[in-house]
C-alpha cells in the first residue's frame, strides 16, 4: 500500500507499506524520531502521544495503536515539530520548565503533545484532556499547573493553520484496501468475507502489538466518510458506525448527559477521539460500555452484506460470549436511535476513575407516565457473557408505582437474571450486589439524593 501524509509540515510518501506498521514504530525505526516514546504499547499511558490534524480539527492519538494508513491525507504533529521554526518552545514546553513539570522526562513528550492539542483546541479541563498520559515521577500536581498557565494564550501560528497532504490516492492492493465510501467497502469485503476491519485500531491495534497476530486481507474503514456522522430525523438519530466515541459524548450531552458523562471516562481523550462505536459493538465485549447505554436507548443496528442490508434490535447482535449474529462478509453500517425524553442515567464502576474498564456498567432507561413507571430499558455490561437487557428487573417494575419498595422488587429479581463471573476486574458477589444497588441509586437520584462519587482532582 502507498500513503502520503505531512510530518511536523513536510510532505512525506510512502510506498509499498507494511499496512500493520504503527506510527510509532514508524517514527522511531524508519525516521529516528525518537522524541514520542514507547510505553505500554497498548494505548494505556499516552507516551507514544501525537497530534493528528485534517479537515475535523486537531486530536490527540495514541501513536502505538495506530497503523500507517489510518493517517493518509492528514498531518501529523510530533514532539518535535511543536516548537516554532525559529526554535522558539512551544508554550507548552516552556510552561512545563516554568512549572517544574518534568522529572525523568520520559511521559514529557507525550504530555506536552495533549496540551498544545487542547490549547489548540481551546480544552481547559485538564483532569480530562490529559487523563490518558501516566507519569510516574514527577505527580500530576505541577503538570496540571503549566497546562493552567497556558490557558488562553495564543496558539503557535504554525500549529494554527491546518495544513493536509495533497490529495494524493492511496494506493491499494487486492488484499488490503481503504474503501473510499460503504459502497465500495460493501463490495470489497463480500469477496473478501475473512478479512480483517479496521476502524478506530484501539482493539486491533492490539492484536498486533500485543499478540503479533497476521491479520490476513485487510480493510481500513477509515476514508468511509459515509459511515461517519450523526445524522438526525424527525423521529430518530442515525450515527454512522465510523462514529467516535468522541464524537457521541459531545452530540449527546444536550440529549443525554449522563451517557455523555460515561462516555468521557471511556478510555481516555486518545482512546475516545480513535475509537469508534460500530468496533465498540462489533467486537462483542461483555465489557464495552458503548452497547449497554445504546441498548438502554433502544438501539436498532444496520448491518449490511453486498447490497443486502437488515436491522435488528442491538440486543439480539450478542448472541452469547464471543457469538454476535454478523455473517461472515457482513459490516456495521449504523445505529438508529428513537428520539426520546431523557430517562437515562449511566453508571460505570471500576477501579480506577479515568481510563478503565468497566467492572459493571449499568445504563438504566426508566420511563415515567406520572407516579407509574412504563416500559423501562436496563441494560448491563459486565454481568454475563454479552452486554445484556435486565429481562426480569425490567418486568418487575414495568407499569409499577415509582416508589423505593418497587426497586427493590428490581434487586431481588435481578439475581434471577444474571450469574455474573469473578475474574480479576470484580468477583460475582461484587458484580451482583452493584449492580442491584444500582439500580436504588438510580431511585436515591431521583429523588433528589446527592449520589455521585467525588471525583479526585489536582
Ligand atoms: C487504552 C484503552 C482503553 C479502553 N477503554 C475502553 C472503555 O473504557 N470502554 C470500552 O467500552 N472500551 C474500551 N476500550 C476498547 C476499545 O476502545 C473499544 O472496543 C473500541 O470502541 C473499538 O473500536 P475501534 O474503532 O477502535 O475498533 P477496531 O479496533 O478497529 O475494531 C474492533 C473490532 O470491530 C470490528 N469492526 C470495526 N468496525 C466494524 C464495522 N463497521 N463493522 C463490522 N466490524 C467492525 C473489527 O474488525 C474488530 O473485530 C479501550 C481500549 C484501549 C486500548
Ligand atoms: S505507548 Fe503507552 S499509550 Fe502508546
Ligand atoms: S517525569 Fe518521569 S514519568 Fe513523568
Amino acid at each position: 500500500m502507498d500513503i502520503s501524509f505531512l510530518l511536523n509540515g513536510d510532505a512525506v510518501s510512502l510506498t509499498d507499506i507494511r499496512p500493520t506498521m504503527t506510527l510509532l514504530d514508524w517514527l522511531r525505526e524508519e525516521r529516528q524520531l525518537t522524541g514520542t516514546k514507547e510505553g505500554c504499547n497498548e494505548g494505556d499511558c499516552g507516551a507514544c502521544t501525537v497530534m493528528v490534524s485534517d479537515e475535523s480539527g486537531h486530536r490527540a492519538l495514541n501513536g502505538c495503536i495506530l497503523f500507517l494508513p489510518q493517517i493518509h491525507g492528514k498531518h501529523v504533529t510530533t514532539v518535535e515539530g511543536l516548537a516554532a521554526p525559529d526554535g522558539t518552545p512551544h508554550p507548552a514546553q516552556t510552561a512545563m520548565i516554568d512549572h517544574h513539570g518534568s522529572q525523568c522526562g520520559f511521559c514529557t513528550p507525550g504530555f506536552v503533545i495533549s496540551m498544545a492539542t487542547a490549547h489548540l483546541n481551546g480544552a481547559t479541563d485538564h483532569d480530562v484532556t490529559l487523563a490518558g498520559n501516566l507519569c510516574r515521577c514527577t505527580g500530576y500536581a505541577p503538570i496540571v499547573r503549566a497546562a493552567e498557565a497556558i490557558e488562553g494564550t495564543g496558539a503557535p501560528a504554525h500549529l494554527r493553520t491546518i495544513v493536509l497532504a495533497d490529495g494524493v490516492a492511496v494506493a491499494q492492493s487486492s488484499d488490503c484496501v481503504a474503501p473510499a465510501s460503504a459502497d465500495d467497502l460493501a463490495g470489497w469485503y463480500a469477496k473478501h468475507p475473512n478479512a480483517t476491519l479496521i476502524a478506530g485500531a484501539t482493539d486491533v491495534g492490539l492484536w498486533v502489538t500485543k499478540q503479533l497476530r497476521d491479520l490476513g486481507p485487510i480493510a481500513f474503514l477509515n476514508r468511509c466518510a459515509d459511515l461517519r456522522g450523526i445524522s438526525e430525523t424527525p423521529d430518530d438519530w442515525r450515527i454512522g458506525a465510523m462514529t467516535t466515541i468522541a464524537e457521541l459524548e459531545r452530540y449527546f450531552d444536550p440529549h443525554f448527559p449522563s451517557l455523555s458523562a460515561m462516555l468521557r471516562r471511556y478510555g481516555a481523550v486518545q482512546v475516545r477521539e480513535a475509537a469508534t462505536i460500530g468496533g465498540n459493538i462489533a467486537n462483542g465485549s461483555p465489557i464495552g460500555d458503548g452497547s449497554p447505554a445504546m441498548i438502554a436507548l433502544g438501539a436498532t443496528l444496520h448491518l449490511r452484506h453486498g447490497d443486502m442490508r437488515r436491522q435488528i434490535p442491538l440486543e439480539d447482535f450478542f448472541i452469547d460470549y464471543g457469538k454476535q449474529d454478523r455473517a461472515p462478509g457482513e459490516f456495521i453500517e449504523a445505529l438508529t436511535v428513537p428520539k426520546q425524553a431523557d430517562t437515562l442515567r449511566c453508571y460505570k464502576l471500576s477501579k480506577r476513575f479515568d481510563q478503565d474498564i468497566s467492572a459493571v456498567c449499568a445504563c438504566l432507561n426508566i420511563p415515567r407516565d406520572g407516579d407509574t413507571i412504563r416500559a423501562p430499558r436496563l441494560a448491563f455490561g459486565g454481568m454475563a457473557g454479552t452486554p445484556k437487557r435486565a429481562a426480569r428487573a425490567e418486568a418487575a417494575i414495568a407499569n409499577q408505582a415509582y416508589s423505593e419498595a418497587t426497586f427493590r422488587k428490581a434487586m431481588t429479581a435481578l439475581a434471577d437474571d444474571f450469574q455474573p463471573l469473578s475474574d480479576m476486574r470484580a468477583s460475582a458477589s461484587y458484580r451482583m450486589q452493584t449492580a442491584q444497588n444500582l439500580l436504588l441509586r438510580f431511585f436515591h437520584a431521583e429523588e433528589g439524593t446527592a449520589t455521585d462519587v467525588k471525583a479526585v482532582r489536582a
